[in-house]
C-alpha cells in the first residue's frame, strides 16, 4: 500500500509543530516541519540579498531548488550555518509568508517535502499538508486554536527563546500572516475536504497529541 502519512495543517501557532512532532515521536515516524522551507527560503534569500518579490519569482525558486538545508537530531542546518534560531522570529516567518505566496516557489518545494514520505511513515505539519503536498494521506487533521490563545502561546516561545514582543503585537502580525497565507491563490490556508477539525484551544499537548494518535489507530 501507499506508504502512511499524516498530515497536521493549520493557522499559524495554533500548536501544529508540537503537536506534529509529538505524534511522529510516538508512532516512530519521521517529522517534516514543511515551513521550515519556507523560513529557510525567505532566510536564504536575505542572505544573497535577493528581494522578496514577486517580480524575482525565478530566482526565488531557483533559491528554493538549490537549497542546502539538513534536519538533524532536531536542527536546521542551511549550508554550513545552523539556522534553527534564526528562522524562528516572527520577522522571517512574514517573509516566508510572503514567499510562499509565489507559486514557482511552492513548485520547487514540491519534490523536496514528497522525498521526506519514508518507511515507516511520515507524519507533517503546515498549511497545504493535506490539500496539495499529500492528498492521499491516510489521516488529515486541521488544527486550529482562538486568536487569543495562539498569540499567547507564542509569546511564551519567543520569550524562552529570548525575543521580547508583546502580546497585542504578536496577535497583529499572525492575524496578518493568516489573512496573507488563506487569501493567495496557490495552495490557500483552508482544511481539506476529509480533515478533521480539532480546536486547540482548551487542550493540552498531551490531549492534542492522544486525539492524533486515537483517530490514527482507529484507521489501522
Ligand atoms: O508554519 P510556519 O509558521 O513555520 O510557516 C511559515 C510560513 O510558511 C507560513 O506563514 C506560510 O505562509 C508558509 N507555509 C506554507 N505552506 C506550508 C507551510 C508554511 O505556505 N506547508
Amino acid at each position: 500500500g501507499r506508504l502512511p502519512v499524516i498530515c497536521i495543517d493549520g493557522p499559524t501557532a495554533s500548536g501544529k509543530g508540537t503537536v506534529a512532532a509529538a505524534v511522529a515521536q510516538r508512532l516512530g515516524y519521521h517529522y517534516l516541519d514543511s515551513g521550515a522551507l519556507y523560513r529557510a527560503t525567505a532566510l536564504a534569500a536575505v542572505h544573497a540579498g535577493i528581494a522578496i518579490d514577486p517580480r524575482e519569482e525565478e530566482r526565488l525558486a531557483a533559491l528554493a531548488r538549490s537549497l542546502l538545508l539538513r534536519f538533524e537530531d532536531g536542527r536546521i542546518w542551511l549550508g554550513a550555518q545552523d539556522v534553527s534560531d534564526a528562522i524562528r522570529t516572527e520577522e522571517v516567518g512574514m517573509a516566508a509568508s510572503r514567499v510562499s505566496a509565489l507559486p514557482a516557489v511552492r513548485a520547487a518545494l514540491l519534490a523536496l517535502q514528497h522525498g521526506f514520505r519514508r518507511l515507516p511513515g511520515l507524519v507533517t505539519d503546515g498549511r497545504d499538508m493535506g490539500t496539495v503536498v499529500f492528498p492521499d494521506a491516510q489521516l488529515k487533521v486541521f488544527l486550529t486554536a482562538s486568536a487569543a490563545v495562539r498569540a499567547e502561546r507564542r509569546h511564551k516561545q519567543l520569550m524562552a527563546k529570548g525575543i521580547s514582543t508583546t502580546i497585542a503585537d504578536l496577535r497583529a502580525e499572525l492575524d496578518a500572516r493568516d489573512a496573507r497565507d488563506a487569501s493567495r491563490s496557490v495552495a490557500p490556508l483552508a482544511p481539506a475536504e476529509d480533515a478533521l477539525v480539532l480546536d486547540n484551544s482548551s487542550y493540552t499537548i498531551d490531549e492534542a497529541v492522544d486525539q492524533v494518535v486515537a483517530w490514527w489507530q482507529a484507521r489501522q
